[in-house]
Parts: C-alpha cells; sequence; structure tokens
C-alpha cells in the first residue's frame, strides 16, 4: 500500500535528519516535520507524527505543539500549493485586500480552504518580512510582491501548468 512505502521515506528522512551533525537538538524535530509534509504534500498525517515520536523518543503531544504552533505546518491534508497571502497592514494599504479578493475570485475557497483540483490551498499570514515590495504572498517556498490582480493570475496560470505537468 502507498501509505507504507511513505512511512518507509519517513523512516529514512528521520534517520538523514539525525545523521546531521550542524542540527541542535531542538533542531532535529522541525527539520523532520519539515521534510516529512514535504513527503506528503503539505501535511503531517497522524501516523507520520506517530512515527517521527517513536524514533526520536519525543512525546507525540510535543510533535503536536509543534505541528499546531507553526502556521507553516499542518495536520490536515492541503493542496500541492499552499498559498500564504500577507494579512498585515503594510501590505494592506499597498493594495492587498485587491490581491485577497482576486484570489477568492480566482480560486473560488476562502481562507483555509482548498480548491476542488486539490492543487491550491489558500491561507493568511502575519508579515513575511517584505514589507517593501507588498503586497505579497507566499506560494510553498517562494515569495512574490509588488502584486498585481492581473500578476495573481498570470502566477496562479503557471502553477496550475505545473500541476498538470506534475511539477
Ligand atoms: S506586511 Fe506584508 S510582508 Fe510585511
Amino acid at each position: 500500500m502507498v501509505v507504507d512505502q511513505t512511512l518507509e521515506k519517513v523512516r529514512e528522512i528521520i534517520e538523514a535528519v539525525e545523521k546531521e551533525q550542524s542540527l541542535e537538538e531542538g533542531d532535529i524535530l522541525l527539520n523532520c516535520l519539515h521534510r516529512v509534509q514535504d513527503v506528503y504534500q503539505n501535511f503531517v498525517p497522524s501516523e507520520a507524527a506517530e512515527l517521527v515520536a517513536e524514533r526520536l523518543k519525543v512525546p507525540l503531544s510535543k510533535v503536536y505543539e509543534v505541528l499546531t504552533f507553526y502556521t507553516m505546518f499542518s495536520t490536515k491534508l492541503r493542496g500541492k500549493y499552499v498559498i500564504r497571502v500577507c494579512n498585515s497592514l503594510p501590505c494592506h494599504v499597498t493594495g492587498g485586500s485587491q490581491i485577497i479578493d482576486a484570489l477568492f475570485k480566482e480560486l473560488k475557497v476562502g481562507f483555509g480552504g482548498t480548491t476542488e483540483d486539490g492543487l491550491f490551498t489558500l491561507e493568511k499570514t502575519g508579515c513575511l518580512g517584505l514589507c517593501g515590495v507588498g503586497p505579497v504572498i507566499m506560494i510553498n517556498d517562494e515569495f512574490y510582491g509588488n502584486l498585481t490582480v492581473d500578476r495573481v493570475a498570470e502566477i496562479l496560470a503557471d502553477y496550475r501548468a505545473r500541476g498538470e505537468a506534475g511539477v
């Protein structure tokens, strides 16, 4: 079954992270969860969280504490591309609300929603540290600034093409 193969990958990730000498103890858990989340396409399912806790010998409650504290993690299935929209004031005053409206209209979902095709999950976030080029969004690990409504449509079209190409 696919799940077993994926859990095998999770085991490999944990072993690889544990061997990285440069990581401090606290970073090992965070690093594992980041990589595990990539394997599952933007979320960490319970079976993977349990395996991480068991292998790293940390309480499962600690793993969930981290998973629920950081907004970049999710324990619920999300789209292939997670769009995070900066909702802080500097982005808001440079046109952030038009960008949010454009995303609602293009994706036909609200915050926390995932598009029917499973490609996009829309989330809001606080300042992404790029206020000088607001309004700003982040899609997975990529940042996009100086956004306009037209640029949002272009970016989404590009990601849809990537999704169709399986990238
Ligand atoms: S306020 Fe949007 S990036 Fe800082």
